[in-house]
Protein backbone atom coordinates (compact mmCIF):
# COMPACT_ATOMS: atom_id res chain seq x y z
CA UNK A 1 0.00 0.00 0.00
CA UNK A 2 0.81 3.43 -0.86
CA UNK A 3 2.50 4.88 2.76
CA UNK A 4 1.81 8.63 1.16
CA UNK A 5 -0.65 10.94 2.09
CA UNK A 6 -2.18 13.03 -0.24
CA UNK A 7 -3.89 16.12 0.66
CA UNK A 8 -6.58 17.48 -1.53
CA UNK A 9 -8.38 20.67 -1.30
CA UNK A 10 -11.71 21.04 -3.69
CA UNK A 11 -13.83 24.43 -3.98
CA UNK A 12 -16.64 25.38 -5.34
CA UNK A 13 -19.57 27.76 -5.46
CA UNK A 14 -22.46 26.13 -5.86
CA UNK A 15 -25.04 28.80 -4.57
CA UNK A 16 -25.44 31.75 -2.66
CA UNK A 17 -26.95 32.89 0.89
CA UNK A 18 -27.84 35.92 0.15
CA UNK A 19 -26.80 36.57 -3.61
CA UNK A 20 -22.73 36.11 -3.71
CA UNK A 21 -22.19 36.54 0.29
CA UNK A 22 -22.62 32.83 2.18
CA UNK A 23 -23.65 29.74 1.73
CA UNK A 24 -26.85 27.87 3.57
CA UNK A 25 -25.78 25.58 6.80
CA UNK A 26 -27.98 22.73 4.90
CA UNK A 27 -25.25 22.62 1.97
CA UNK A 28 -22.51 22.20 4.33
CA UNK A 29 -24.60 19.34 6.36
CA UNK A 30 -25.10 17.88 3.05
CA UNK A 31 -21.20 17.92 1.66
CA UNK A 32 -20.27 16.24 5.54
CA UNK A 33 -23.24 13.53 4.97
CA UNK A 34 -22.51 12.82 1.71
CA UNK A 35 -18.54 12.67 2.45
CA UNK A 36 -19.18 10.16 5.52
CA UNK A 37 -21.15 8.59 3.42
CA UNK A 38 -19.02 7.72 0.92
CA UNK A 39 -15.47 7.93 3.19
CA UNK A 40 -14.79 3.83 4.07
CA UNK A 41 -12.51 2.57 1.86
CA UNK A 42 -11.61 5.69 0.18
CA UNK A 43 -10.80 9.22 2.47
CA UNK A 44 -8.64 9.07 5.56
CA UNK A 45 -10.27 11.84 6.92
CA UNK A 46 -12.02 15.39 5.72
CA UNK A 47 -13.30 18.72 6.56
CA UNK A 48 -15.61 20.89 5.07
CA UNK A 49 -16.15 24.14 5.67
CA UNK A 50 -16.70 27.98 3.39
CA UNK A 51 -15.12 30.89 2.70
CA UNK A 52 -17.71 33.27 0.85
CA UNK A 53 -20.28 32.05 -1.44
CA UNK A 54 -17.43 28.90 -1.34
CA UNK A 55 -17.80 25.40 -0.23
CA UNK A 56 -14.21 24.08 1.26
CA UNK A 57 -13.73 20.39 0.66
CA UNK A 58 -10.26 19.51 2.35
CA UNK A 59 -9.77 15.15 1.80
CA UNK A 60 -6.92 13.33 3.25
CA UNK A 61 -6.54 9.68 1.38
CA UNK A 62 -3.75 7.69 -0.37
CA UNK A 63 -4.40 7.91 -3.72
CA UNK A 64 -2.08 10.35 -5.03
CA UNK A 65 -3.25 13.52 -6.70
CA UNK A 66 -5.26 13.69 -9.83
CA UNK A 67 -7.19 10.26 -8.91
CA UNK A 68 -10.56 9.66 -10.51
CA UNK A 69 -12.11 8.27 -7.81
CA UNK A 70 -11.26 11.32 -5.32
CA UNK A 71 -12.46 13.49 -8.52
CA UNK A 72 -15.83 11.90 -8.94
CA UNK A 73 -16.45 12.24 -5.08
CA UNK A 74 -15.92 15.67 -4.56
CA UNK A 75 -17.54 16.01 -8.29
CA UNK A 76 -21.00 13.77 -6.47
CA UNK A 77 -20.52 15.91 -3.32
CA UNK A 78 -20.68 19.69 -4.95
CA UNK A 79 -23.98 18.03 -6.52
CA UNK A 80 -25.42 16.69 -4.01
CA UNK A 81 -24.92 20.83 -2.45
CA UNK A 82 -26.43 22.20 -5.60
CA UNK A 83 -29.70 20.25 -4.86
CA UNK A 84 -30.19 21.67 -1.65
CA UNK A 85 -28.69 24.99 -3.02
CA UNK A 86 -32.07 24.48 -5.84
CA UNK A 87 -34.58 23.47 -3.23
CA UNK A 88 -33.71 26.48 -1.29
CA UNK A 89 -33.78 28.50 -4.34
CA UNK A 90 -29.94 30.09 -3.73
CA UNK A 91 -28.89 32.79 -5.75
CA UNK A 92 -26.54 30.56 -8.21
CA UNK A 93 -27.38 27.48 -7.77
CA UNK A 94 -24.92 25.47 -9.55
CA UNK A 95 -23.16 28.15 -11.37
CA UNK A 96 -19.21 26.67 -11.12
CA UNK A 97 -20.50 23.31 -12.04
CA UNK A 98 -19.85 23.89 -15.82
CA UNK A 99 -21.14 20.67 -17.42
CA UNK A 100 -23.27 17.61 -17.24
CA UNK A 101 -21.39 14.76 -16.70
CA UNK A 102 -18.00 13.99 -14.91
CA UNK A 103 -15.20 13.09 -17.10
CA UNK A 104 -12.50 11.58 -15.09
CA UNK A 105 -10.71 14.49 -13.82
CA UNK A 106 -12.25 17.66 -12.23
CA UNK A 107 -9.93 19.78 -13.69
CA UNK A 108 -11.57 22.11 -16.00
CA UNK A 109 -14.81 21.63 -15.03
CA UNK A 110 -15.47 24.15 -13.16
CA UNK A 111 -14.42 23.73 -9.22
CA UNK A 112 -10.66 24.53 -8.03
CA UNK A 113 -8.48 22.26 -6.50
CA UNK A 114 -4.88 22.11 -5.36
CA UNK A 115 -3.41 18.71 -4.07
CA UNK A 116 0.08 17.43 -2.58
CA UNK A 117 1.03 14.17 -2.24
CA UNK A 118 4.21 13.74 0.06
CA UNK A 119 5.26 11.50 3.40
CA UNK A 120 3.76 12.27 6.70
CA UNK A 121 6.83 13.64 8.93
CA UNK A 122 6.93 12.94 11.96
CA UNK A 123 4.72 15.77 12.87
CA UNK A 124 3.18 17.48 10.02
CA UNK A 125 1.95 21.46 10.57
CA UNK A 126 0.05 22.13 7.03
CA UNK A 127 -2.00 25.95 6.46
CA UNK A 128 -5.18 26.00 4.38
CA UNK A 129 -5.99 29.23 2.69
CA UNK A 130 -8.81 29.84 1.55
CA UNK A 131 -10.26 33.23 -0.43
CA UNK A 132 -13.38 34.92 -1.97
CA UNK A 133 -14.00 37.48 -4.02
CA UNK A 134 -10.37 37.27 -5.82
CA UNK A 135 -8.42 35.17 -8.13
CA UNK A 136 -5.00 32.80 -7.83
CA UNK A 137 -2.79 35.57 -8.81
CA UNK A 138 -3.87 36.76 -4.67
CA UNK A 139 -1.42 34.29 -3.50
CA UNK A 140 1.99 35.71 -5.69
CA UNK A 141 2.57 38.38 -3.10
CA UNK A 142 2.13 36.31 -0.09
CA UNK A 143 4.48 33.06 -1.27
CA UNK A 144 7.19 34.99 -2.37
CA UNK A 145 7.67 36.93 0.84
CA UNK A 146 7.08 33.63 2.92
CA UNK A 147 9.83 32.21 0.98
CA UNK A 148 11.71 34.28 -0.57
CA UNK A 149 11.65 37.19 1.85
CA UNK A 150 14.09 37.09 4.54
CA UNK A 151 12.64 40.45 5.98
CA UNK A 152 9.40 38.17 5.84
CA UNK A 153 10.81 34.87 7.26
CA UNK A 154 13.87 35.15 9.16
CA UNK A 155 14.51 30.96 9.36
CA UNK A 156 15.86 31.70 5.50
CA UNK A 157 18.81 33.36 6.95
CA UNK A 158 19.07 31.61 10.47
CA UNK A 159 17.72 28.27 9.95
CA UNK A 160 20.89 25.96 8.23
CA UNK A 161 17.40 23.77 7.08
CA UNK A 162 16.16 26.65 4.74
CA UNK A 163 19.36 28.60 3.89
CA UNK A 164 19.53 26.83 0.23
CA UNK A 165 16.00 28.63 -0.49
CA UNK A 166 12.90 27.19 -2.54
CA UNK A 167 12.33 26.65 -6.37
CA UNK A 168 9.07 28.45 -7.22
CA UNK A 169 6.85 26.55 -10.38
CA UNK A 170 4.99 29.48 -12.17
CA UNK A 171 2.41 28.78 -14.40
CA UNK A 172 1.43 31.40 -17.85
CA UNK A 173 -2.58 31.33 -17.64
CA UNK A 174 -2.95 32.30 -21.07
CA UNK A 175 -0.33 30.28 -22.91
CA UNK A 176 -0.64 27.40 -20.36
CA UNK A 177 3.20 26.85 -19.99
CA UNK A 178 5.03 26.49 -16.80
CA UNK A 179 8.63 27.67 -15.57
CA UNK A 180 10.30 26.74 -12.80
CA UNK A 181 12.72 29.77 -10.96
CA UNK A 182 15.00 28.77 -7.71
CA UNK A 183 15.46 30.83 -5.23
CA UNK A 184 17.18 32.88 -3.61
CA UNK A 185 19.33 33.05 -6.69
CA UNK A 186 16.43 33.97 -9.48
CA UNK A 187 14.39 36.45 -7.22
CA UNK A 188 14.84 39.18 -9.60
CA UNK A 189 13.79 36.63 -12.76
CA UNK A 190 11.38 35.72 -10.90
CA UNK A 191 9.97 38.95 -9.75
CA UNK A 192 9.47 39.63 -13.53
CA UNK A 193 6.71 37.33 -13.55
CA UNK A 194 5.18 37.08 -10.22
CA UNK A 195 4.56 41.02 -10.42
CA UNK A 196 2.16 40.64 -13.03
CA UNK A 197 -0.70 38.57 -10.91
CA UNK A 198 -3.05 38.55 -13.63
CA UNK A 199 -1.13 36.10 -15.72
CA UNK A 200 1.85 34.01 -14.18
CA UNK A 201 0.85 32.54 -10.91
CA UNK A 202 2.57 30.27 -8.41
CA UNK A 203 1.58 26.68 -8.77
CA UNK A 204 3.75 25.02 -6.46
CA UNK A 205 6.81 25.71 -4.68
CA UNK A 206 9.39 22.65 -3.52
CA UNK A 207 12.57 22.23 -1.40
CA UNK A 208 15.56 22.48 -3.22
CA UNK A 209 15.48 18.34 -2.23
CA UNK A 210 12.32 18.24 -4.59
CA UNK A 211 10.04 17.80 -1.34
CA UNK A 212 6.74 19.50 -1.83
CA UNK A 213 6.38 22.71 0.15
CA UNK A 214 3.22 24.83 -1.39
CA UNK A 215 0.54 24.33 -3.67
CA UNK A 216 -2.26 26.42 -5.16
CA UNK A 217 -5.80 25.73 -6.79
CA UNK A 218 -4.50 27.79 -9.82
CA UNK A 219 -5.65 26.01 -13.61
CA UNK A 220 -5.24 27.34 -17.17
CA UNK A 221 -7.86 30.24 -17.48
CA UNK A 222 -11.45 29.30 -19.17
CA UNK A 223 -11.74 30.58 -22.43
CA UNK A 224 -15.60 31.64 -22.43
CA UNK A 225 -17.43 33.51 -24.64
CA UNK A 226 -14.25 35.05 -26.15
CA UNK A 227 -12.92 36.30 -22.99
CA UNK A 228 -10.65 34.51 -20.26
CA UNK A 229 -12.38 33.77 -17.03
CA UNK A 230 -9.76 32.86 -14.61
CA UNK A 231 -11.53 34.59 -11.28
CA UNK A 232 -11.85 31.39 -9.29
CA UNK A 233 -12.03 32.20 -5.42
CA UNK A 234 -8.77 30.24 -4.79
CA UNK A 235 -7.44 27.70 -2.33
CA UNK A 236 -3.74 27.15 -1.34
CA UNK A 237 -1.67 24.34 0.96
CA UNK A 238 1.40 25.45 2.89
CA UNK A 239 3.40 22.56 4.66
CA UNK A 240 5.31 24.57 7.36
CA UNK A 241 8.24 24.10 10.12
CA UNK A 242 11.23 22.08 10.50
CA UNK A 243 12.92 23.20 7.65
CA UNK A 244 9.98 24.86 5.54
CA UNK A 245 8.94 28.61 6.84
CA UNK A 246 6.92 28.42 10.53
CA UNK A 247 3.34 28.96 11.12
CA UNK A 248 3.80 32.40 12.17
CA UNK A 249 6.24 32.82 9.22
CA UNK A 250 3.10 31.47 6.64
CA UNK A 251 1.17 34.14 8.14
CA UNK A 252 2.99 37.13 8.78
CA UNK A 253 2.26 38.35 5.19
CA UNK A 254 -1.31 39.24 5.79
CA UNK A 255 -0.69 41.20 8.41
CA UNK A 256 -0.04 44.09 5.65
CA UNK A 257 -3.06 43.28 3.38
CA UNK A 258 -2.22 43.86 -0.28
CA UNK A 259 -4.38 44.57 -3.07
CA UNK A 260 -6.06 41.69 -5.16
CA UNK A 261 -8.14 41.72 -8.15
CA UNK A 262 -11.70 40.80 -7.63
CA UNK A 263 -14.14 42.43 -5.14
CA UNK A 264 -17.69 43.57 -6.70
CA UNK A 265 -18.31 41.85 -10.54
CA UNK A 266 -14.87 40.28 -10.39
CA UNK A 267 -14.06 43.89 -11.54
CA UNK A 268 -12.28 46.13 -8.79
CA UNK A 269 -8.81 46.07 -6.94
CA UNK A 270 -9.29 45.99 -3.12
CA UNK A 271 -7.47 44.86 0.07
CA UNK A 272 -7.08 41.51 0.97
CA UNK A 273 -8.76 41.10 4.60
CA UNK A 274 -7.75 38.61 6.65
CA UNK A 275 -10.66 37.19 8.83
CA UNK A 276 -11.91 34.17 10.72
CA UNK A 277 -13.78 31.88 9.55
CA UNK A 278 -16.98 32.90 11.39
CA UNK A 279 -16.07 36.59 9.61
CA UNK A 280 -16.18 35.28 6.19
CA UNK A 281 -18.90 36.53 4.69
CA UNK A 282 -18.21 39.30 2.23
CA UNK A 283 -21.12 41.75 2.71
CA UNK A 284 -19.69 45.63 1.44
CA UNK A 285 -19.84 45.97 -2.37
CA UNK A 286 -19.85 41.76 -2.20
CA UNK A 287 -16.54 42.46 -0.21
CA UNK A 288 -13.54 43.17 0.20
CA UNK A 289 -11.99 39.89 -0.86
CA UNK A 290 -11.33 37.87 2.06
CA UNK A 291 -8.94 34.92 3.38
CA UNK A 292 -8.83 32.32 6.04
CA UNK A 293 -6.53 29.99 7.37
CA UNK A 294 -7.11 26.59 9.03
CA UNK A 295 -4.26 25.23 10.28
CA UNK A 296 -3.87 20.90 11.28
CA UNK A 297 -1.47 18.75 12.37
CA UNK A 298 -1.98 15.79 10.11
CA UNK A 299 -1.88 12.30 12.07
CA UNK A 300 -1.69 9.43 9.78
CA UNK A 301 -3.70 11.34 7.36
CA UNK A 302 -6.23 12.69 9.96
CA UNK A 303 -7.09 16.23 9.99
CA UNK A 304 -6.30 16.85 13.74
CA UNK A 305 -7.99 20.76 13.99
CA UNK A 306 -8.69 22.76 12.50
CA UNK A 307 -7.28 26.10 14.47
CA UNK A 308 -8.57 29.33 12.61
CA UNK A 309 -5.29 30.79 12.62
CA UNK A 310 -6.98 34.95 11.84
CA UNK A 311 -8.64 34.84 14.71
CA UNK A 312 -5.73 35.87 16.47
CA UNK A 313 -6.47 39.60 17.70
CA UNK A 314 -2.81 40.41 16.21
CA UNK A 315 -4.33 40.42 13.09
CA UNK A 316 -7.00 43.17 14.18
CA UNK A 317 -4.54 45.76 13.15
CA UNK A 318 -4.65 44.11 9.40
CA UNK A 319 -8.02 44.19 9.18
CA UNK A 320 -8.19 47.80 10.03
CA UNK A 321 -6.04 49.26 7.92
CA UNK A 322 -7.84 46.80 4.80
CA UNK A 323 -11.14 49.05 5.81
CA UNK A 324 -9.48 52.30 5.58
CA UNK A 325 -7.87 51.00 2.17
CA UNK A 326 -11.26 49.79 1.34
CA UNK A 327 -13.01 53.26 2.08
CA UNK A 328 -9.95 55.00 0.35
CA UNK A 329 -10.77 53.14 -2.85
CA UNK A 330 -14.58 52.92 -2.49
CA UNK A 331 -14.68 56.33 -3.26
CA UNK A 332 -13.17 56.49 -6.75
CA UNK A 333 -15.83 54.44 -7.78
CA UNK A 334 -16.31 53.44 -11.66
CA UNK A 335 -12.42 55.00 -12.02
CA UNK A 336 -9.00 52.40 -12.50
CA UNK A 337 -6.96 51.72 -10.52
CA UNK A 338 -10.31 51.03 -8.57
CA UNK A 339 -11.95 49.70 -11.13
CA UNK A 340 -9.51 46.63 -13.09
CA UNK A 341 -8.46 47.86 -16.87
CA UNK A 342 -10.69 46.82 -19.63
CA UNK A 343 -9.26 43.43 -20.68
CA UNK A 344 -9.25 42.24 -17.11
CA UNK A 345 -13.35 42.95 -16.19
CA UNK A 346 -15.51 40.26 -15.42
CA UNK A 347 -17.89 42.39 -16.80
CA UNK A 348 -18.54 45.18 -19.39
CA UNK A 349 -20.49 46.68 -20.95
CA UNK A 350 -17.94 48.34 -23.57
CA UNK A 351 -18.84 46.48 -26.86
CA UNK A 352 -22.66 47.49 -26.16
CA UNK A 353 -22.25 51.34 -25.41
CA UNK A 354 -19.45 51.24 -28.45
CA UNK A 355 -21.91 50.13 -30.83
CA UNK A 356 -24.69 52.33 -29.84
CA UNK A 357 -22.30 55.51 -30.23
CA UNK A 358 -20.13 54.41 -32.45
CA UNK A 359 -20.91 56.83 -35.31
CA UNK A 360 -20.69 59.71 -33.05
CA UNK A 361 -16.46 59.45 -33.62
CA UNK A 362 -15.13 61.66 -35.67
C1 LIG B 1 -17.82 38.75 -7.52
C2 LIG B 1 -19.20 38.31 -7.26
C3 LIG B 1 -20.26 39.33 -7.12
C4 LIG B 1 -21.15 39.36 -8.37
C5 LIG B 1 -22.24 40.45 -8.26
C6 LIG B 1 -23.17 40.47 -9.45
O1 LIG B 1 -16.98 37.66 -7.69
O2 LIG B 1 -19.48 37.14 -7.19
O3 LIG B 1 -19.74 40.60 -6.84
O4 LIG B 1 -20.37 39.57 -9.50
O5 LIG B 1 -23.01 40.25 -7.10
O6 LIG B 1 -23.73 39.22 -9.58
P1 LIG B 1 -24.85 38.85 -10.67
O7 LIG B 1 -24.28 39.22 -12.02
O8 LIG B 1 -25.01 37.38 -10.48
O9 LIG B 1 -26.06 39.65 -10.33
MG1 LIG C 1 -20.66 33.52 -6.39
MG1 LIG D 1 -16.96 33.06 -4.44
Amino acid sequence: MNSKVTLSVFKADVGGLVGHGSVHPDMLKEAKKTLEEQKAGLLMDFFVTHVGDDINLVLTHQEGVDNEKIHKLAWDTFLKCTEVAKELKMYGAGQDLLTDAFSGNIKGMGPGMAEMEFDERVSEPVIIFMADKTEPGAWNLPLYKMFADPFNTIGLVIDPNMHDGFVFEILDLIEDKYINFSCPEEIYDLLVFLGASNRYVVKSIFRKSGDIAAVSSTQKMNLMAGRYIGKDDPVLIVRCQSGLPAVGEVLEPFANPHLVAGWMRGSHYGPILPVSQKEAVPTRFDGPPRVIAMGFQLANGMLVGPQDLFADVAFDRAREKALKIADYMRQMGPFEPHRLSLDEMEYTTMPLVMEKIKDRFE
